[in-house]
Protein backbone atom coordinates (compact mmCIF):
# COMPACT_ATOMS: atom_id res chain seq x y z
CA UNK A 1 0.00 0.00 0.00
CA UNK A 2 1.46 3.61 -0.94
CA UNK A 3 0.09 7.04 0.34
CA UNK A 4 0.40 9.80 -2.22
CA UNK A 5 -0.59 13.11 -1.52
CA UNK A 6 -3.28 11.75 0.87
CA UNK A 7 -4.57 8.86 -1.45
CA UNK A 8 -3.79 5.34 -1.04
CA UNK A 9 -3.60 3.27 -3.55
CA UNK A 10 -2.29 0.15 -3.98
CA UNK A 11 0.53 -1.52 -5.91
CA UNK A 12 -1.76 -2.19 -8.82
CA UNK A 13 -3.25 0.74 -8.84
CA UNK A 14 0.15 2.33 -8.46
CA UNK A 15 1.63 0.21 -11.27
CA UNK A 16 -1.53 1.08 -13.66
CA UNK A 17 -0.52 4.80 -13.08
CA UNK A 18 2.71 4.50 -14.12
CA UNK A 19 1.67 2.32 -17.30
CA UNK A 20 -1.27 5.31 -18.68
CA UNK A 21 0.23 7.48 -21.37
CA UNK A 22 -0.99 10.98 -22.16
CA UNK A 23 -3.49 10.20 -24.94
CA UNK A 24 -2.92 10.58 -28.33
CA UNK A 25 -6.36 10.26 -29.50
CA UNK A 26 -8.11 12.15 -27.48
CA UNK A 27 -11.17 13.04 -29.56
CA UNK A 28 -11.70 9.41 -30.52
CA UNK A 29 -11.00 7.99 -26.25
CA UNK A 30 -13.57 10.52 -25.61
CA UNK A 31 -16.00 9.78 -27.97
CA UNK A 32 -15.62 5.57 -27.13
CA UNK A 33 -16.39 6.94 -23.64
CA UNK A 34 -19.81 9.04 -24.43
CA UNK A 35 -20.86 6.32 -26.61
CA UNK A 36 -20.23 3.37 -24.51
CA UNK A 37 -17.84 1.55 -27.57
CA UNK A 38 -15.82 -0.70 -25.94
CA UNK A 39 -11.87 -0.25 -26.21
CA UNK A 40 -8.73 -1.18 -25.02
CA UNK A 41 -7.65 -0.12 -21.55
CA UNK A 42 -4.73 2.28 -21.69
CA UNK A 43 -2.17 0.53 -20.12
CA UNK A 44 -2.89 -2.72 -21.73
CA UNK A 45 -2.62 -0.72 -24.50
CA UNK A 46 0.83 0.89 -23.64
CA UNK A 47 1.80 -2.99 -23.14
CA UNK A 48 0.51 -3.32 -26.29
CA UNK A 49 2.78 -1.10 -28.45
CA UNK A 50 5.81 -1.46 -26.28
CA UNK A 51 5.36 -5.65 -27.68
CA UNK A 52 5.22 -3.92 -31.33
CA UNK A 53 8.17 -1.72 -30.93
CA UNK A 54 10.25 -4.38 -28.82
CA UNK A 55 9.49 -6.88 -31.79
CA UNK A 56 10.15 -4.06 -34.72
CA UNK A 57 6.39 -5.91 -36.00
CA UNK A 58 5.80 -4.45 -39.29
CA UNK A 59 2.60 -6.18 -40.24
CA UNK A 60 -0.59 -6.56 -37.91
CA UNK A 61 -3.80 -8.70 -38.06
CA UNK A 62 -6.81 -7.02 -35.79
CA UNK A 63 -10.01 -8.88 -34.89
CA UNK A 64 -11.79 -6.43 -34.08
CA UNK A 65 -11.69 -2.94 -34.86
CA UNK A 66 -14.75 -0.78 -32.88
CA UNK A 67 -14.03 2.83 -34.02
CA UNK A 68 -10.61 1.97 -34.76
CA UNK A 69 -9.12 3.51 -31.58
CA UNK A 70 -6.59 0.45 -30.93
CA UNK A 71 -5.37 0.53 -34.79
CA UNK A 72 -4.66 3.95 -34.59
CA UNK A 73 -2.31 3.71 -31.72
CA UNK A 74 -0.90 0.63 -32.93
CA UNK A 75 0.00 2.13 -36.44
CA UNK A 76 1.05 5.22 -34.48
CA UNK A 77 4.18 2.82 -33.24
CA UNK A 78 5.70 3.31 -36.63
CA UNK A 79 5.12 4.58 -39.74
CA UNK A 80 6.42 1.36 -41.49
CA UNK A 81 3.60 -0.69 -40.25
CA UNK A 82 0.51 -2.02 -41.95
CA UNK A 83 -2.53 -3.31 -40.45
CA UNK A 84 -5.34 -5.26 -41.62
CA UNK A 85 -8.65 -5.02 -39.83
CA UNK A 86 -11.81 -7.02 -39.17
CA UNK A 87 -15.02 -5.46 -37.94
CA UNK A 88 -18.62 -7.08 -38.12
CA UNK A 89 -20.70 -4.24 -37.22
CA UNK A 90 -21.34 -2.11 -40.22
CA UNK A 91 -21.84 1.36 -38.51
CA UNK A 92 -18.73 0.58 -36.23
CA UNK A 93 -16.54 -0.35 -39.79
CA UNK A 94 -17.59 3.06 -41.07
CA UNK A 95 -16.85 5.60 -38.17
CA UNK A 96 -13.59 3.33 -38.48
CA UNK A 97 -13.12 4.19 -41.93
CA UNK A 98 -13.86 7.84 -41.31
CA UNK A 99 -11.22 7.50 -38.60
CA UNK A 100 -8.57 6.12 -40.81
CA UNK A 101 -9.13 8.85 -43.18
CA UNK A 102 -9.26 11.77 -40.88
CA UNK A 103 -5.72 10.54 -39.37
CA UNK A 104 -4.57 10.06 -42.78
CA UNK A 105 -3.84 6.07 -42.78
CA UNK A 106 -5.65 4.79 -45.05
CA UNK A 107 -3.15 3.78 -47.34
CA UNK A 108 -1.47 2.08 -44.28
CA UNK A 109 -5.01 -0.14 -43.39
CA UNK A 110 -6.81 -2.73 -45.31
CA UNK A 111 -10.19 -2.72 -43.53
CA UNK A 112 -12.61 -5.92 -43.69
CA UNK A 113 -16.04 -5.61 -42.84
CA UNK A 114 -17.41 -8.78 -41.91
CA UNK A 115 -17.81 -11.73 -39.20
CA UNK A 116 -13.87 -12.40 -38.26
CA UNK A 117 -15.10 -16.21 -38.04
CA UNK A 118 -15.88 -16.54 -41.90
CA UNK A 119 -14.14 -14.02 -44.04
CA UNK A 120 -10.90 -15.14 -45.83
CA UNK A 121 -7.69 -13.33 -45.04
CA UNK A 122 -4.54 -12.43 -47.12
CA UNK A 123 -1.20 -12.25 -45.69
CA UNK A 124 1.44 -12.94 -43.59
CA UNK A 125 1.17 -10.80 -39.96
CA UNK A 126 4.06 -10.40 -37.35
CA UNK A 127 1.26 -10.01 -34.68
CA UNK A 128 -2.35 -10.98 -33.82
CA UNK A 129 -4.15 -9.21 -32.05
CA UNK A 130 -7.73 -10.63 -31.00
CA UNK A 131 -9.79 -8.21 -29.48
CA UNK A 132 -13.82 -9.20 -30.59
CA UNK A 133 -16.92 -11.85 -29.39
CA UNK A 134 -15.11 -13.21 -26.53
CA UNK A 135 -16.75 -16.39 -26.99
CA UNK A 136 -14.63 -17.02 -30.01
CA UNK A 137 -11.61 -16.86 -28.69
CA UNK A 138 -10.39 -19.91 -29.73
CA UNK A 139 -11.91 -19.91 -32.76
CA UNK A 140 -10.17 -16.98 -33.78
CA UNK A 141 -7.18 -18.19 -32.66
CA UNK A 142 -7.10 -21.55 -34.54
CA UNK A 143 -8.50 -19.90 -37.75
CA UNK A 144 -5.84 -16.64 -38.23
CA UNK A 145 -2.25 -18.75 -36.24
CA UNK A 146 -1.18 -20.21 -39.17
CA UNK A 147 -0.94 -16.38 -40.53
CA UNK A 148 1.39 -15.74 -37.87
CA UNK A 149 4.89 -15.26 -39.64
CA UNK A 150 7.77 -16.68 -37.78
CA UNK A 151 8.38 -15.35 -34.81
CA UNK A 152 5.52 -14.26 -34.68
CA UNK A 153 2.95 -13.33 -31.52
CA UNK A 154 -0.44 -12.89 -30.58
CA UNK A 155 -2.16 -10.52 -28.09
CA UNK A 156 -5.86 -11.58 -27.12
CA UNK A 157 -7.68 -8.63 -24.89
CA UNK A 158 -10.18 -8.64 -21.98
CA UNK A 159 -8.67 -11.86 -20.58
CA UNK A 160 -10.64 -11.43 -17.29
CA UNK A 161 -13.94 -10.02 -18.23
CA UNK A 162 -13.52 -7.68 -16.09
CA UNK A 163 -14.23 -9.43 -13.13
CA UNK A 164 -15.87 -12.13 -13.86
CA UNK A 165 -13.37 -14.94 -14.70
CA UNK A 166 -13.01 -15.12 -10.60
CA UNK A 167 -16.24 -14.79 -9.91
CA UNK A 168 -17.27 -18.14 -8.22
CA UNK A 169 -21.36 -17.69 -8.44
CA UNK A 170 -22.95 -15.93 -11.87
CA UNK A 171 -26.33 -15.85 -11.79
CA UNK A 172 -26.95 -15.15 -15.25
CA UNK A 173 -26.89 -17.77 -17.62
CA UNK A 174 -25.14 -16.25 -20.66
CA UNK A 175 -22.64 -14.67 -18.58
CA UNK A 176 -21.72 -18.31 -16.19
CA UNK A 177 -21.27 -19.67 -20.15
CA UNK A 178 -19.24 -16.93 -21.24
CA UNK A 179 -16.98 -17.10 -17.98
CA UNK A 180 -17.07 -20.80 -18.58
CA UNK A 181 -15.75 -20.64 -22.12
CA UNK A 182 -12.88 -18.09 -21.71
CA UNK A 183 -11.73 -19.67 -18.75
CA UNK A 184 -11.47 -22.85 -21.03
CA UNK A 185 -10.10 -20.72 -23.52
CA UNK A 186 -7.19 -19.32 -20.69
CA UNK A 187 -6.39 -22.51 -19.49
CA UNK A 188 -6.53 -24.35 -22.83
CA UNK A 189 -3.66 -21.47 -23.99
CA UNK A 190 -1.76 -22.56 -21.28
CA UNK A 191 -1.84 -26.49 -22.08
CA UNK A 192 -1.27 -26.01 -25.56
CA UNK A 193 1.66 -23.51 -26.06
CA UNK A 194 5.10 -23.48 -24.60
CA UNK A 195 5.01 -19.60 -24.47
CA UNK A 196 2.37 -17.33 -22.89
CA UNK A 197 1.70 -14.18 -20.72
CA UNK A 198 -0.66 -13.58 -18.63
CA UNK A 199 -0.89 -10.23 -17.50
CA UNK A 200 -2.87 -8.11 -14.91
CA UNK A 201 -3.16 -5.29 -16.60
CA UNK A 202 -6.37 -3.36 -18.35
CA UNK A 203 -8.99 -6.33 -18.32
CA UNK A 204 -6.10 -8.88 -18.93
CA UNK A 205 -3.50 -9.52 -21.86
CA UNK A 206 -2.37 -12.89 -22.97
CA UNK A 207 0.37 -12.84 -25.11
CA UNK A 208 1.36 -16.26 -27.00
CA UNK A 209 4.56 -16.72 -29.00
CA UNK A 210 4.16 -19.31 -31.26
C1 LIG B 1 -13.76 -4.70 -27.82
S1 LIG B 1 -14.29 -4.08 -29.35
C2 LIG B 1 -12.80 -3.77 -30.21
C3 LIG B 1 -12.07 -2.62 -29.64
C4 LIG B 1 -10.87 -2.16 -30.42
N1 LIG B 1 -9.95 -3.25 -30.70
C5 LIG B 1 -10.16 -1.09 -29.64
O1 LIG B 1 -9.55 -1.41 -28.61
O2 LIG B 1 -10.24 0.07 -30.04
C6 LIG B 1 -14.85 -5.53 -30.16
C7 LIG B 1 -15.34 -5.29 -31.58
O3 LIG B 1 -15.39 -6.56 -32.22
C8 LIG B 1 -16.51 -6.57 -33.07
N2 LIG B 1 -16.87 -7.98 -33.30
C9 LIG B 1 -17.56 -8.81 -32.47
N3 LIG B 1 -17.66 -10.03 -33.02
C10 LIG B 1 -17.03 -9.96 -34.21
C11 LIG B 1 -16.80 -10.91 -35.24
N4 LIG B 1 -17.25 -12.16 -35.14
N5 LIG B 1 -16.11 -10.51 -36.34
C12 LIG B 1 -15.64 -9.23 -36.44
N6 LIG B 1 -15.83 -8.30 -35.49
C13 LIG B 1 -16.52 -8.66 -34.39
C14 LIG B 1 -17.56 -5.76 -32.34
O4 LIG B 1 -18.54 -5.27 -33.24
C15 LIG B 1 -16.72 -4.68 -31.68
O5 LIG B 1 -16.67 -3.53 -32.47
Amino acid sequence: MYIFCGDVMNENQYIEKLNIRDEIFPELYQYAKENRVPIIDSDALNIVKNFIKLKSVKSILEVGTAIGYSGLHMLSVSDDIQLTTIELNEASYKIANENFNTYKVQDRVTHIHGDAKEVSVNGKFDMIFIDASKGNNLLFLEKYKPLLNPGGFIIVDNILLRGLIVQETIDNKNKRKLKEKVDRFNHYVKENFDHTMYFNVGDGLLVITV
